[in-house]
């Protein structure tokens, strides 16, 4: 029994192979939709979603399997002070796999501990994202045909964004990848992420200024301020439209440029660049429903 708890519970070959599968499935969806006939998904999400949940929703009905659903702490026993490790022990014997968000680190970790069958993390405070970062590597696969030899710049919230954390985390093990962080200087990468980034030896930069980086950049990354981890609402208001990318701050990028963000967006992106041939984020959002069909069939162990 497998859980995915962080980006490095898989190895480079297995997301090699997940990312297979998802165009596999892109290519042949019919070939899937019965796999997980019998099965059952539980989303327990203590935390709002609006597009992991039901990603991970269609991606089990897409595979001809059912799903049970807790959409918020407050409708839950949590809201009564079950444990994390109790409510894993329970939801063990209902379900064949668990998708937890929760606004605690670690805790898909604790729920992973104690239950029965495998668990994936969906996202656990300021901390991590494994499967917002497998839809972001096979985006990147798909539009760059590589996950090699590649600039990627980040931009907005690098403090708090979890997508962020897990994704410099998996970028790290590809070759030719040069890392470049743009952010205000109360939200710069923290520094556990920034020591496995010099441990490891990969090129980053860090600065204030989007435009002077943009030439350089084949991936743009950006993210919203993430305001339910603020401690006051004021650094909050000061900070968040910090950047705004705009049809104008995208002349000085290239024409091949990939432009991503885990959405939701706030005002980091003007809708006018929705229609620009480089906005990828709502491909992203196809394709983490893809990913996450692969990821379910190789935690149950059921193949097409
Ligand atoms: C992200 C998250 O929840 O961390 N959203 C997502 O899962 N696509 C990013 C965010 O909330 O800003």
């Amino acid at each position: 029994m497998r859980s995915l708890i962080e980006i490095q519970d898989l190895t480079p070959a297995e997301i090699d192979e997940l990312i297979a599968t998802a165009n596999d499935i892109i290519a042949n969806p019919k070939k899937y939709s019965e796999v997980c006939r019998g099965k059952k998904l539980a989303t327990l999400f203590f935390e709002p979603s609006t597009r992991t949940r039901l990603s991970f929703e269609a991606a089990m009905y897409e595979l001809g399997g059912n799903v049970l659903s807790v959409s918020s702490g407050a409708s839950s026993s949590a809201a009564k002070g079950e444990s994390v490790a109790d409510t894993a022990k329970t939801v063990s014997c209902y379900a064949d796999i668990i998708a937890m968000r929760h606004p605690k680190e670690g805790a898909p970790l604790v729920a992973a501990m104690n239950a029965s069958i495998p668990v994936i993390n969906a996202g656990d405070g300021g901390h991590n994202h494994p499967t917002q970062t497998l839809t972001d590597l096979l985006t990147i696969s798909r539009e760059k045909g590589r996950l090699n030899d590649l600039t990627v710049g980040f931009c907005g919230d690098l403090k708090f964004g979890r997508t962020v954390h897990s994704l410099i985390s998996a970028l790290m093990r590809y070759t030719g990848i040069k890392i470049v962080l743009i952010s205000p200087e109360e939200l710069k990468l923290p520094s556990y992420v920034r020591d496995e980034l010099e441990k490891r030896g990969i090129e980053y930069t860090q600065t204030a200024d989007l435009v002077g980086a943009m030439p350089e950049l084949d991936v743009l990354y950006m993210t919203r301020v993430q305001r339910e981890r603020f401690f006051n609402e004021e650094d909050y208001l000061r900070l968040k439209d910090s950047y705004i990318l705009t049809p104008e701050k995208l002349k000085a990028a290239k024409s091949e440029l990939s432009i991503l963000h885990p959405l939701p967006r706030v005002n980091e992106i003007a809708v006018a660049i929705d229609d620009d041939p480089r906005a990828c984020y709502f491909k992203q959002v196809f394709n983490g429903k893809i990913v996450r069909m692969a990821l379910i069939m190789k935690l149950l162990e059921v193949h097409a």
